[in-house]
């Protein structure tokens, strides 16, 4: 350790322990960073110009702060030390910048209400909700979102209703929920700020593959934010949000009947399993 460090350190001496922890830390990579990189002046003032730049993005609709932590693998690293659960729950995933509240629907409605309707693949999605023990869970909340066929969620886009492609759903007796929408399509993340500045500099792309996004609660169980992929999507090994995780990636099949949808349709099967709240690490 360095004279300087030695003595940042010792004067980080606040009334909570935790934060005198996390500066502490904060300022010991800090300080390993310059002396392994040796940044120059230069360098140094364009990096803290670039956060600048980055808290000038931010509105109340955006938030580009979160958006750099996703495209770092940062969220995703945080998320992950923060739900371990038991064998078999299904893994959280980032929320990601566009959730918003959803209206509330019947299940076996439609949520998809624009043009995208007639553009993409009609699709059925189901599954239940279900305890980690396999029990299911009725009355649980699936809020769900989700981007149209041009990479677009109604947030971002003048041209779609407020609420289209989102959905508000309680699961049944039996834990089921159902709903008909799209077919999902990859898209980028916004690349106008200074996350697109850092893909570009590094070389990255900025897609994300297809996807549905999931906020699940039930009484007794953890809230769970995740999302639910599909199986051949060309950039599922390169997420520009490191989102994905084996077990959210679900084979889409072509619809057998049963859900009252005129003309060919796809299926997407897909059950959520929460942790219950008495749940103790290492139990
Ligand atoms: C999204 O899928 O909505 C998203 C997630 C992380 C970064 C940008 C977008
Ligand atoms: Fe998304």
């Amino acid at each position: 350790m360095t004279p300087l460090l030695r003595q940042v350190l010792s004067q980080v001496d606040g009334p909570d322990p935790r934060i005198n922890e996390i500066v502490s830390a904060l300022v010991t990579h800090l300080h390993a960073f310059v002396e392994e990189v040796r940044p120059t002046e230069r360098e140094w003032i364009a990096g803290l110009d670039f956060l600048i730049r980055t808290g000038q993005m931010c509105t109340p609709d955006r938030n580009e702060f979160i958006l750099l932590s996703d495209m770092l693998g940062l969220t995703t690293a945080v998320d992950d030390v923060n739900h371990v659960g038991p064998e078999g729950m299904t893994p959280s995933s980032v929320e990601g910048p566009f959730h918003s509240p959803a209206p509330a629907r019947d299940l076996g409605a439609w949520i998809s209400f624009g043009p995208e309707r007639d553009r993409a693949v009609p699709t059925v999605v189901h599954g239940r909700v279900l305890d980690c023990d396999g029990t299911p869970l009725p009355g649980a909340l699936v809020d769900l979102w989700q981007a149209n066929d041009t990479g677009l969620y109604d947030t971002q886009d003048d041209t779609q209703d407020a609420g289209n492609l989102r959905g508000l759903f309680t699961t049944d007796a039996d834990g089921r929920y159902w709903f008909r929408t799209i077919r999902p399509s990859s898209y980028p993340v916004p690349t106008d700020g200074t996350g697109g500045e850092l893909l570009h500099a590094i070389g990255r792309h900025p897609m994300r593959p297809a996807h549905l996004h999931y906020r699940v609660t039930a009484a007794g169980h953890r809230p769970l934010t995740t999302h639910v992929f599909l199986a051949g999507d060309p950039y599922l090994g390169s997420d520009a949000a490191y989102a994905v995780k084996d077990e959210l990636v679900c084979h889409p099949r072509p619809g057998t009947g049963g859900w009252d949808m005129d003309g060919p349709y796809e299926e997407i099967a897909f059950d959520l399993k929460l942790v219950s709240l008495d749940w103790k690490d290492g139990q």
